[in-house]
């Protein structure tokens, strides 16, 4: 039976060192790319999340075979298509699964009904119908582009198609079914977001060719090409190091390292935004690891200013503003999040919900229609009083940044729905109390 909710409370310092648990992004993306591929992926170090392991049952839907044979360490075997699957694809809580998969499949002559948890299923996914449907693929789902719904693919053309929102998810889901379009495809993002997508084309033998004018990319994918299994070793993941990390930074006394962590500049805007609150956040052992740079990243205990985060880092940080949030509770002075408008397509409307947990534990807060501003307690001069139960809609990063919360506020901080945390870091409650933390389930 699961937890009907969680409790953090103040405890003492945090000390140890950790490991992150693998990068989301790059565990769904070996998963698919694996089965894309003709013959064996190896894959070390995979998120055994709830919504990656959505992803590999959808390979094999697809006619991958897909082993696990070990912690973390999977076996992909492709045959260079996928074939129609017998029964629904259920995505569960994954818009990166959900999105990626449907521009993978849309490259063959098949029909994949999708499906997802209530979340998902409230999720827009006309972003990335729009440009599967110009490259020729069609579908029919429910009013506004939203799960369930069926897929039909193959036949697809070239297009060149501007990302009208920064989404590596949309980016990627056209990359995706680009190798399969005749003539490849021509993706142009106006922000850059991360590059797993391209960097691991290239590890499974593709050419792409990437040109940067300032943040606009322009990246072409030739036709006609084929992937080949490679090996895949996924780095921590830095969306789920910023949990003890921010802990941490919150906990007077607190030493916290988390080893391994990925480094991808297009990932790791919180690291610069804490690093001008005054964190004292070190970076050492930086190393290159399966074509990613990785680190291990030690945080400790430190006043925070709070600042304005420039809107252009956002898809670097996109899905840690929740976090951020958090530690700019504990802050001298207001931090300003502006341009985050896509934080309200996520697993949740992370700003209404951020705003509204804050707010319960008495956090002075300002939600605007693509903003959030969070008053520090410092300059408040009362510390953050915490003794609230917080509605999470089910998402794992709301709940997991109000537990943070919960460890240095004068009161405990519940969450309900912790369950959900398991779709993206499923030793969560066990690394926090190695770490000294209390936290009961
Ligand atoms: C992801 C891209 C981001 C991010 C998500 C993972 C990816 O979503 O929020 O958690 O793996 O490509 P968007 O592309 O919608 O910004």
């Amino acid at each position: 039976m699961t937890a009907a909710q969680m409790t953090a409370r103040r405890a003492g310092p945090l000390r140890g060192v950790v490991r992150a648990p693998g990068d989301k992004s790059i565990s769904h993306r070996a998963l698919i790319f694996g089965a894309l591929a003709k013959g064996v992926t190896e894959v070390e170090g995979l998120l055994e999340g709830e919504d990656v392991k959505r992803s590999a049952a959808a390979m094999a839907a697809f006619g991958a075979t897909v082993e696990r044979v070990g912690e973390g360490r999977w076996r992909v075997e492709g045959h260079g298509r996928f074939s129609e699957p017998a029964d629904i694809i259920d995505c569960g809580n994954a818009g990166t699964g959900a999105r990626l998969i449907m521009g993978a499949a849309a490259g063959f002559d098949l029909r994949a009904t999708f499906t997802g948890d209530s979340s998902l299923r409230g999720r827009p996914m006309n972003r990335v119908l729009n440009p599967l449907g110009e490259m020729g693929a069609t579908w029919l789902c429910r009013e506004g582009g939203r799960l369930p719904l069926t897929l039909k693919g193959g036949g697809l053309k070239h297009i060149s198609y501007t990302v009208p929102v920064p989404s590596a998810q949309v980016k990627s889901a056209v990359l995706l079914a680009g190798l399969h379009a005749e003539g490849g495809v021509e993706v142009i993002e106006l922000e850059a977001t991360r590059d797993h997508t391209e960097r691991m084309l290239r590890a499974f033998g593709a050419e792409v060719l990437v040109t940067e004018d300032g943040p606009r990319r322009r990246i072409v994918l030739p036709g006609g090409q084929a992937l080949s299994g490679a090996h895949v070793r996924v780095p921590g993941d830095p969306s789920s190091a910023a949990f003890p990390l921010v802990a941490a930074l919150i906990t007077p006394g607190s030493e916290v390292t988390v080893q391994g962590m990925l480094l991808n500049e297009l990932r790791i805007g919180l690291l610069d935004t804490l690093g001008e609150m005054g964190a004292d956040l070190s970076v050492t052992n930086v190393r290159e690891e399966g074509g990613e740079t990785v680190a291990d990243v030690t945080a400790r205990y430190s006043a925070l200013t709070g600042v304005e985060v420039p809107p252009e880092r956002a898809p670097s940080m996109i899905d840690e503003y929740p976090i951020l949030a958090v530690a700019a509770a504990f802050a001298d002075g207001p931090t300003v999040m502006r341009g985050i408008g896509e934080m309200r397509v996520k697993e949740s409307d992370r700003i209404a919900l951020m705003a509204a947990g804050l707010s319960a534990c008495g956090v002075g807060v300002e939600e605007g229609a693509d903003s959030l501003t969070v008053v520090g307690a410092v300059r408040a001069n009362h510390g953050v009083a915490g003794g609230a139960r917080v509605t999470t809609h089910g998402d794992h990063r709301i709940a997991m940044s109000h537990l943070i919360l919960g460890l240095a506020s004068d009161h405990a901080v519940a969450v309900d729905e912790p369950g959900m945390i398991a779709t993206s870091f499923p030793g969560f409650l066990d690394l926090m109390r190695g770490l000294g933390a209390e936290v009961e389930a």
